[in-house]
């Protein structure tokens, strides 16, 4: 064999080590009301914050993990992206209306609920019939990050299946790649 023979064969063997050691383990399969929240999501890059809903008295801040963060406009959110949604409760006037800075914001009282949804691999064939999102998995908690909502998986689903594959099913899409 002649040195050419020799350092293609070395290469190829480094190729296929490299590939090894860069092999996933599959990621565990996870059912809605499975994924927990990320202790340290707070430290993630903010997706979108101070998102108002004046219609259910409520503030909502947004994040979304490094891998999520790496997306392009108009692709779909890589495996392994996992994004937390605060709900807060909006300060209320005297007479129960939502209270307004002079910028017309709402002003952000308790923390409600926290809500997260990621995907990976394979996730969506654990999905219900009729409501899968592609590989998203779904997961409402109380203000504590750890106890569940009542919240039915399955409503989280109805409401961002309509969202549709084109924006991956996440409801503030194209407002996330403006402002990003
Ligand atoms: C009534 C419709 C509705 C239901 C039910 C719903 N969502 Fe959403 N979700 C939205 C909308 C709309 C947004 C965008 C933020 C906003 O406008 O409040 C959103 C945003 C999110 C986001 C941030 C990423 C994004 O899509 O912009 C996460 C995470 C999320 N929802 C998880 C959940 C989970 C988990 C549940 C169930 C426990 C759930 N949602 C139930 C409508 C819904």
């Amino acid at each position: 064999m002649n040195r050419i023979a020799y350092a293609s064969i070395a290469a190829l063997f480094f190729a296929s080590s490299v590939q090894l050691a860069n092999a996933k383990e599959p990621a565990p399969m996870l059912k809605d009301g499975e994924l927990k929240v990320p202790a340290d999501y707070k430290s993630w890059p903010k997706f979108l914050t101070g998102v108002d809903r004046p219609d259910l008295k409520q503030v909502r801040d947004i994040y979304i993990n490094p891998i999520g963060a790496g997306a392009k406009p108009g692709e779909q959110f890589p495996n392994g992206t996992i994004t937390v949604m605060e709900l807060y409760k909006a300060e209320l006037e005297a007479d129960g209306s939502v209270k307004k800075t002079k910028d017309g914001k709402l002003v952000k009282g308790a923390l409600l609920k926290v809500f997260v949804m990621g995907k990976d691999a394979g996730w969506g064939a654990l999905a219900p019939a009729g409501l899968k999102t592609g590989d998203w998995s779904y997961s409402g908690y109380m203000a504590d990050a750890q106890t569940p909502t009542t919240d039915a998986p399955a409503a989280c689903r109805g409401c961002h299946l309509p969202l549709g594959d084109t924006k991956d099913f996440i409801a503030r899409y194209d407002e996330y790649f403006q402002k990003r």
